[in-house]
């Protein structure tokens, strides 16, 4: 092991830095300190840019420890990309170059836009083009993301650091007194797992195994910092929390015994907040949250990276500190309940649909494993992805109620094109922190219930996509493909 080696090289100063990025050695429930001031990913505000933004997609080097830089891509930077604010009953077109040494997509993940402008596998941008698209945002205010979506290439993509959010806002997000200050009281958290060798993020690789409960690493990073900080000057700091793993699950809880208040869930607001011990988030979800940050005493948002097939260890890692600042000028509210709408009732509903997300075992198919393909082993239905068969067809504007149950292990499942809510899980209904308006759900063992109405169109050219958001699974085929028309 070169770590003293690596480390006599530094200087004294980079050495508090420098240090937790190195806690490849670190294991079991040792959390390391918060050295590194939490990076804010920069705001691209669609209003101010008059609706018309530039995104490029790009390699880069990042230096997640000073002095050791990483191979990693971001969009119009090193690593991950600018957070985009979106306006509800406005247009906003984007151009997506990519600068990429191969093709790539990029889909917005939670936005309610048609088939053609959602960035699935079928919109392709080869290197060197440029992909416009115009996002006519017709949707409550929300927490979303863009990633890239390609069959086969979107695990290591993301892991290379392509994701951004999208912050949708609306009237009523506009006019409460919630904090909403961006990077200032309304921070993003995007929270990623890695693993760091002397400070140098390890590329992405999936051996066999990795590949079958998916890629999760031991070091977290919050919006590509290592080890966070956050020096806080409100009484109150929303959290837009995403989870960007390719597979890890996380449960967040706050050191100092205090609650959570949560505000919404990926596609909005929760009819009323809610004061919560903990919140569980599995890939692709996202979580409006608030902390208090009114006191004098530093805290920190915590997770515990919960166990897998594999891995039966729960290890903690901090998320970031919170520190308070001498003086606290901002002042927000939070309201006693949000304008959000019903579910609909069962009556409403045309039609039920099944999906059962199914692993074949390797031995139950000849060899499938020795030819290093994993594609025949996930599916929807015993059926892995095929770009060129269209599942089922939602007629637009219907209420549906998908049942889906899960073999062998949990999945995220996710549904492009709309929010749905859960409507029953594991033999219960949710709980009220669970009742908003989401677009990815953890299947566990028992039928989870989703009610959703299809209000945007996708045709069999550009059809919306479901599958597990463990990017593993995929990329190996645990998707299918609708079209709403
Ligand atoms: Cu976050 Cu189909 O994607
Ligand atoms: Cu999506
Ligand atoms: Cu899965």
């Amino acid at each position: 092991m070169n770590r003293r080696d690596f480390l006599g090289g530094l200087s004294l100063a980079s050495l508090t830095l420098a240090v937790p990025g190195l806690s490849g050695c670190d294991s079991g429930n040792r959390v390391t300190p918060a050295v590194n001031k939490l990076n804010i990913p920069p705001l691209l505000d669609s209003a101010a840019l008059k609706h018309e933004l530039k995104v490029k997609i790009q390699k880069g080097q990042h230096e997640f420890v000073p002095g050791r830089p990483s191979q990693t891509a971001g969009y119009n930077g090193s690593y991950l990309g600018p957070t985009i604010r979106l306006y509800d009953g406005q247009d906003t077109t984007i151009h997506f170059h990519n600068q990429l040494d191969e093709a790539t997509t990029v889909h917005g993940h939670g936005l309610h836009v048609p088939g053609n402008v959602d960035g699935g596998p079928q919109s392709r941008i080869e290197p060197g083009e440029t992909a416009t698209v115009t996002l006519k945002i017709r949707q409550r205010q929300s927490t979303n993301w863009y990633h890239p979506h390609l069959m086969g290439t979107t695990a290591h993509q993301v892991h290379s650091g392509l994701a951004g959010l999208y912050l949708v806002e609306d009237q009523a997000s506009q006019e409460t007194e919630l904090p909403a200050q961006y990077g200032v009281n309304d921070v993003p958290l995007v929270i990623q797992d890695r693993t760091f060798n002397d400070g140098v993020m390890k590329p992405y690789k999936a051996t066999t195994a990795q590949l079958m409960t998916g890629v999760r690493e031991d070091t977290l990073i919050v919006n590509g910092t290592i080890a966070p900080y956050f020096e806080t000057t409100s009484n109150f700091t929303r959290l837009r929390v995403l989870n960007g793993s390719n597979a890890r699950v996380y449960e967040l809880y706050l050191d100092n015994g205090e609650k959570l208040i949560k505000l919404g869930t990926e596609g909005g607001f929760l009819a009323q907040p809610v004061a919560i011990s903990s919140q569980k988030m599995s890939p692709g979800e996202r979580n409006d949250l608030i902390v208090d940050t009114s006191g004098s005493e530093a805290f920190s948002l915590m997770a515990r990276m919960l166990p897998t097939e594999g891995d039966k260890t729960t290890k903690l890692a901090r998320v970031v500190e919170f520190r308070p600042a001498t003086s606290k000028p901002l002042r927000s509210k939070i309201p006693s309940s949000f304008d959000s709408p019903p579910t609909w009732a069962r009556s409403a509903v045309t039609k039920t649909r099944d999906l059962q997300l199914t692993m074949d075992m390797p031995t139950q198919r000849h060899h499938a494993s020795q030819h290093g393909s994993m594609e025949h082993i996930f599916g929807i239905n015993g059926r892995p992805m095929d770009i060129n068969r269209i599942d089922f067809n939602v007629e637009l504007g219907a209420v549906e109620i998908w049942r889906i149950t899960s073999q062998w292990m949990e999945h995220p499942f996710h549904m492009h094109g709309v929010s749905f809510k859960i409507l029953w899980q594991n033999g219960k209904q949710p709980p009220p922190e669970e009742q908003g308006w989401k677009d990815v759900v953890l299947v566990e063992h028992g039928v989870t219930e989703v009610i959703a109405k299809f209000e945007h169109p996708a045709s069999k050219d550009y059809p919306y996509m479901f599958h597990c958001h463990t990017l593993e699974h995929e990329d190996a085929g645990m998707m299918g493909q609708y079209t709403v028309t």
